[in-house]
């Protein structure tokens, strides 16, 4: 079982909100693929069933880009429960997410939260109508306590922020992970632990980032091979 599973309140806002996700993908992608529908069934089916390593390469061999910010994009529901897994695992009571739409992967950091009883979550997004809809996802289900949301440019916002965070999820466009990273290393401390997720789905976008880790001697770092490829370094 998962913890999530224990608040009936949260699953089925979760499960709305995972399934309509994925369905906004779904007719983007459908969009931007020239075939028929039978051929877009069919390549659906083979995405499905690829390693994550390969279903960045897959979309792109395709076509298919869906990096749209009219979309929720959110995290799966077993990325979620990794997350919710990782705040309890550390304890962990500053949690910086960088990128939240409509607060998919907020609600799972602040049930964890709720569940070790304090701590908040910072959530940053620049869409008015996203931060709208996570304002009204996390009062639905209760957990506005645990959420300070800042609405604006991500790189404006980490500048009046105070760390050092326990865990930083970055989650906005691919191709800013490095400028965002090099912008919040003055809020980790030795322990933090930052995660990113599509370094698979998003593998030349992510790749500056990624090698800059890589070169780093206080960082310990390793891509998870799990749902969309997820970064896991750990500052030394
Ligand atoms: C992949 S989605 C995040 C999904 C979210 N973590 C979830 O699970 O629901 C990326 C989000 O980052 C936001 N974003 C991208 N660049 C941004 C920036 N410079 N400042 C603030 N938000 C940004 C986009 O508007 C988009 O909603």
């Amino acid at each position: 079982m998962h913890v999530i599973t224990g608040n009936a309140l949260l699953s089925e806002r979760l499960s709305h909100l995972h399934a309509s996700s994925e369905a906004q993908t779904y007719a983007e992608a459908r969009r931007q693929f020239a075939g028929s529908e039978a051929e877009f069934t069919a390549l659906a089916q083979r995405y499905a069933e690829l390693s994550p390593e390969s279903k960045g390469k897959f979309l792109q061999s395709h076509g298919i880009a869906v990096q749209d910010a009219a979309l929720s994009l959110a995290i799966s529901p077993e990325m979620g429960e990794f997350l919710c897994n990782m705040v309890l695992s550390k304890a962990a009571k500053s949690i910086l997410e960088l990128g939240s739409s409509n607060g998919v992967s907020t609600l799972y950091f602040a049930e964890a939260l709720r569940l070790r009883g304090a701590g908040k979550v910072v959530a940053t997004e620049l869409d008015e109508s996203k931060c709208a809809a996570l304002r009204q996802n996390i009062a639905a289900v209760g957990l506005s306590d645990f959420v300070d949301l800042r609405r604006g440019d991500v790189f404006a916002t980490v500048k009046q922020l105070d760390g050092p965070f326990d865990i930083v999820f970055i989650d906005i466009w691919a191709d800013g992970y490095l400028d965002i990273f090099q912008a919040i290393e003055g809020l980790l401390a030795p322990g933090s632990v930052v995660l990113a997720d599509n370094m698979f789905t998003s593998a030349e976008a992510v790749r500056p980032f990624k090698e800059y880790l890589n070169a780093k001697p206080n960082i310990c770092n390793t891509t998870l091979p799990f749902e969309s490829g997820v970064e896991f370094a750990v500052v030394l």
